[in-house]
């Protein structure tokens, strides 16, 4: 595997970055995680997208113009003969002093970019659907450094994933400050009662997510459903037809227990199911091409969203 960092690509055992980086120190940085399908990265313009706004949310200076990052994830990819593939890339403060003084890190930030495979649930929890519980955490408020923000801070979440394993769940509901629903510790959330879809707002403390705008176009183009964002609390979960997460490494996938209740019929319901198909099919048919087109038109680009 090769990693690279600030423009060279260096063998696994190699890959390094300084004990005294901010992003080691302080979890003062920033990060995306893309997947790329069938040589072609997925949504990458708005990954990068994502990535500009949380680096100019934090007073992080990008070290790379957007197109220079964009050409190294792809090189990434390249380099290490990927088709399939989940994508890392961090940027962090950069090495500083042992201080919280960022104008210290004076030769500018670190960017690094892990491209590798990753499969985060077996195929049986496609079919079967996930197990969730509340989290004891709350989610950050919005006047803190907001959770749109994807931060190296995962701390919170980290804790309630652990919360999740220790009730024998996959994943943990982190609600916010107001009771509401916000997101799960990896993952949007998402439930569908009476044919609508909801899902919370930004306003709710959420990332917003990459999957989650596919997911809300995809329920729109292909199911002619409109998403609808607003605050709930957990009983609109509990009472729920269908739940559903989506992000990079989970895609589409149901929740059908929540805090020891089933949800709808138990078992991943038919609109998440419908969902799953189309984000399949549409994620393997688009993204930015990682690899050269062949001359007679195989594997032809295809613009990314
Ligand atoms: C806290 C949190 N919420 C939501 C998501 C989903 O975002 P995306 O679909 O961009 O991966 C993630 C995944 O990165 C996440 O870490």
């Amino acid at each position: 595997m090769k990693i690279y960092i600030d423009g060279k690509f260096y063998d696994k055992d190699e890959a390094k970055v300084s004990v005294f980086d901010h992003g080691v120190l302080y979890g003062d940085g920033i990060f995306e995680g893309i997947r790329a399908y069938n040589g072609r990265v997925f949504r990458l313009d708005d990954h990068l997208k994502r990535l500009a706004d949380s680096a100019n949310a934090i007073l992080l200076k990008l070290p790379l113009p957007i197109p220079d990052i964009e050409k190294a994830v792809l090189e990434s990819v390249r380099i290490n003969g990927l088709k399939d593939a989940y994508i890392r890339l961090v940027v962090t403060r950069g090495v500083g002093d042992l201080g919280l003084d960022m104008r210290k890190c004076h030769q500018g930030a670190t960017l690094f970019i892990i491209a590798d495979k990753i499969e985060l649930y077996p195929d049986e929890f496609y079919e079967k659907g996930l197990t969730l519980v509340t989290s004891t955490i709350r989610q950050k408020g919005l006047d803190q450094v907001t959770p749109s923000v994807k931060s190296l801070n995962y701390l919170a979440n980290i804790m309630a994933r652990a919360e999740a394993t220790a009730a024998g769940a996959q994943e943990a509901i982190l609600l916010n400050a107001q009771g509401h629903v916000s997101e799960c510790s990896g993952d949007n959330i998402f439930f569908i009662k009476d044919g609508k879809i909801f899902t919370p707002p930004t306003s709710a403390g959420i990332l917003i997510g990459v999957t989650r705008e596919v997911v809300m176009e995809l329920a729109e183009t292909k199911l002619g459903i409109k998403v609808i964002e607003r605050n709930f609390p957990r009983y609109d979960l509990y009472s729920a037809d269908e739940v559903f997460l989506t992000g990079t490494g989970a895609e589409v996938i149901a929740a059908v227990r929540i805090d020891g209740r089933a949800i709808g019929k138990g078992a991943a319901g038919p609109l998440t199911r419908l969902l799953i198909k189309h984000f399949r099919e549409y994620a393997k048919s688009s993204g930015t091409p990682a690899y050269p087109a062949s001359p007679a038109g195989a594997g032809r680009p295809v613009p990314a969203k």
